[in-house]
């Protein structure tokens, strides 16, 4: 099946009770046993498992040809709970020198504390990395493409040969280009991340995360983990993200057609010094990404000319583009990074430059988004 009739269909059966034709929400915490230890298809306790829970996990992990997958209750959860199993104290990984601002604030505040080591590499060049690697054996490289804010594009078959040479698992967080445009198992990763709050739910109304196996490795641990740790998406917002990934394809088609009207547009606007979008012809990454991802998504950024002022003030004066944190939602979102998502990477290697703006290009018309920006740039 395709991928778009799979995020229809996958793990979303009608419901065998009632023919019910969308999973419905099991807002339960508990089920009856019949006699100890009787539990009718293994549920027994909602963060143990969870029937809607299980068709979003079920869907997900079809849509990445994945093993399995595990929804949490936002992708720093997820990215938690993934590195605690991958990792032990003493461990050491290699991040991305340019990657969301939470992720790299996870490693950096609260797993070194846990005993983990990391090294902040540009992974654009998988020269580097693999000297990063041999210098120092890492158990696992932790990779973002299309990374945020910055839009790099890393090769995921180098990334995945440089980690299989050392030893190490390769991690991608592919949140933003979704499994529709990019499925990086196939390209060679051991595992994938989801922010699911971004692309995936679509409609900025749940917050979730998910990780994605490729193999049966790590099955029993991260399901070990995610029980023992606790921080499992709740029925109502797996529903919701169910509902949302049933669109992803048409929705990612949109998101990625404007962004490239919009990137274009930027590209020749006397007020901005550089575009950030892997559509560009002109973008370093732009034949790694053409080679895989399907289209290049809804994520623009931009430098504003006239500095860190005029970037701030941007972002105030639009009126389609809402000013505010996330994306990937229907909505279009305008945001200042350095102040705003990625504020915790100050001063450290992942610092993002001030005169920064970050756009989600939502699937609003093209024309009324291309005339807010242009006001605001005015
Ligand atoms: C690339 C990326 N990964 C992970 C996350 C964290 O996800 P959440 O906000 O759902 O915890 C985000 C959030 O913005 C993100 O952009």
């Amino acid at each position: 099946m395709k991928f778009e009739t799979q995020a229809i269909h996958a793990g979303q059966d009608p419901d065998p009770l009632t023919g019910a034709v969308v999973p419905p929400i099991y807002q339960v915490s508990t089920y009856k046993q019949d006699g100890v230890g009787g539990t009718r298809g293994g549920y027994e306790y909602s963060r143990t498992s969870n029937p809607t829970r299980k068709a979003l996990e079920e869907c997900l992990a079809t849509l990445e040809n994945g093993a399995q997958a595990f929804a949490f209750a936002s992708g720093m959860a997820a990215e938690d709970c993934l590195l605690r199993t991958l990792c032990r104290p003493g461990d050491h990984v290699l991040i991305p020198a340019d990657a969301y601002g939470g992720t790299f604030r996870l490693f950096d505040k609260v797993l070194t504390r846990w005993g983990l080591s990391y090294e902040a590499v540009r992974q654009h060049d998988p020269e580097a990395v693999a000297r990063a690697a041999a210098h120092r054996k890492p158990t696992l490289i932790w990779a973002e493409t299309p990374t945020n804010p910055l839009l790099s594009v890393i090769d995921i078959r180098a990334l995945a040969e440089v980690a299989r040479d050392n030893g190490a698992l390769l991690v991608t967080d592919n949140t933003f280009a979704s499994p529709y445009l990019q499925q990086p198992l196939d390209l060679g990763a051991d595992v994938v991340v989801h922010s699911t709050t971004k692309y995936i739910g679509g409609h900025s109304d749940v917050v979730g995360g998910a990780v994605i196996v490729k193999d049966a490795t790590h099955v029993a641990d991260l399901a070990f983990n995610q029980n023992a740790t606790g921080g499992v998406a709740g029925p109502f917002d797996a529903w919701l993200t169910l509902r949302g990934v049933k669109t992803l394809a048409v929705r990612m088609d949109r998101h990625s057609a404007n962004a490239a009207l919009v990137a274009e547009m930027l590209t020749s606007h006397p007020a901005v010094s550089e575009v950030f979008y892997p559509g560009l012809p002109g973008h370093p990454g732009h034949e790694i990404a053409k080679a895989q991802m399907r289209d290049f998504g809804g994520m623009v950024s931009f430098r504003a000319a006239a500095g860190e002022d005029q970037a701030v003030e941007v972002c105030g004066r639009t009126r389609l583009f809402t000013l505010g944190e996330s994306l990937g939602g229907v909505e279009s979102l305008i945001e200042h990074p350095a102040r705003m998502t990625h504020a915790s990477t100050s001063g450290s290697p992942l610092e993002v430059p001030a005169d920064l703006v970050r756009l989600s290009v939502g699937l609003e018309d093209a024309g009324d988004l291309l005339e807010d920006l242009r006001e605001a740039l005015a």
